[in-house]
């Protein structure tokens, strides 16, 4: 047996009868742990730029769960605001950001100032000394499309339409926002890795919304190039893609992005993604968080069957979105137990 952490064994294509597993947005409101620290921060941003209190809740889902990986705690939204772009988050209704309405409004965006986040990489830090041994560090940022949408609507909508329309009109000055994103991003990343995360993951939670041309310009190839230049200056770390809402364009994915993992989100079968992807290729995900609150027979038969169809190849059980702040912590310890003891 080698001694390598079980989630990047499987970023590494080795298949193991009981995958690992760790859940989207495992730090959250849905611990009574985190509601008591996050009541104490002045807003959400300070409280991920205070490596205390970002280490701590970075750590605690690890503790009460004994997951196989850590996730960073902190926001994709870190980037904008460290381009100086205002950034909130209103309790109960998500971010708010000072909206870019014009291409006037891309060019005044000040410079990426990575100076800004160093409470992040001292978290980074904090967090490597307290990890168990055979835990994995996950970092991440969210893909150039995602970003850029919130940029632009300033807030989330149903279908980040304003940013679409923004492309459609100034195609030049999209297009430039989207290449700072990627370069951005990528510091940002190389950063997070050697301040001492294992594994990075790029969020890409908006990529459903685009069609086919779009998608390939503003989602598949901004994340190909950050891909590329991040196995270029840190070849040994594992990267993981989640594409939300590839959808059948998946399969695609998983020859011309070259990530070392795939998540799938809620809406694709677990039998057809296996059936429709080399079997070397590790794939993450995919129970849908309202199995999770709903637990009882529902919640095995989905765990059974995600387990079922990914037996054999490389896989690590995760969500196909974040954790709901409704779901009850007995259901996830349900899971915990089901994933773990299922070939027992
Ligand atoms: O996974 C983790 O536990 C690490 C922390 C993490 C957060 N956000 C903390 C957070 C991660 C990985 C993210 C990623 C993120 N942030 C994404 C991509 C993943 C996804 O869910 O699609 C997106 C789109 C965002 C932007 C964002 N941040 C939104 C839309 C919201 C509001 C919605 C919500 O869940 O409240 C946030 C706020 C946010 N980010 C919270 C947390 C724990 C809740 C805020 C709070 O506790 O007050």
């Amino acid at each position: 047996m080698s001694d390598e952490k079980a989630l990047i064994s499987a970023l590494r294509g080795k298949a193991s009868a009981v995958p690992p597993m760790w859940l989207m947005r495992q730090a959250g409101r849905y611990l009574p742990e985190y509601r008591a620290l996050r009541a104490k921060a002045k807003s959400f941003l300070d409280f991920c730029y205070t490596p205390a209190m970002a280490a701590e809740v970075t750590l605690q889902p690890v503790r009460r769960f004994h997951f196989d990986a850590a996730i960073l705690f902190s926001d994709i939204l870190v980037i904008p605001d460290a381009m100086g772009q205002t950034v909130s988050f209103e309790t109960g209704s998500g971010p708010r950001l000072d909206p870019i309405e014009t291409p006037e409004g891309i060019s005044r965006l000040g410079a990426f100032d990575i100076t800004k986040l160093s409470p992040v990489f001292e978290t980074i830090d904090r967090v490597k000394s307290e990890l168990p041994a055979d835990v994995a560090f996950i970092g991440f940022c969210g893909a150039p499309w995602t970003v850029a949408s919130y940029m632009i609507a300033g807030q989330g909508t149903p279908d980040q339409a304003p940013a679409r329309l923004f492309a459609f009109r100034h195609p030049e000055a999209f297009s430039s926002l989207i290449d700072r994103l990627v370069d951005a991003s990528v510091d940002y990343l190389v950063r997070q890795i050697d301040a001492g995360v294992e594994v990075v993951q790029i969020f890409d939670s908006w990529a459903g919304v685009l069609p086919a041309n779009e998608f390939e310009a503003w989602s598949a190839r901004p994340i190909a190039r950050m891909i590329a230049a991040l196995k270029t200056q840190r070849p040994n770390v594992p990267v993981i893609a989640f594409v939300r809402g590839a959808d059948a364009q998946l399969p695609r994915l998983t020859k011309t992005l070259h990530a070392d993992g795939y998540g799938l989100d809620t809406a694709l079968d677990p039998k057809w993604a296996a059936a429709n992807t080399a079997a070397n290729v590790c794939l993450q995900g995919n129970l849908d968080p309202l199995a999770l609150i709903a637990g009882g027979a529902a919640l095995d038969r989905e765990i059974d069957s995600i387990l079922g169809a990914f037996a054999g190849r490389p896989h690590i059980f995760n969500l196909g979105h974040g954790i709901l702040p409704q779901t009850p912590i007995e259901h996830v310890e349900r899971l915990v137990e089901r994933v773990r003891g299922a070939r027992d």
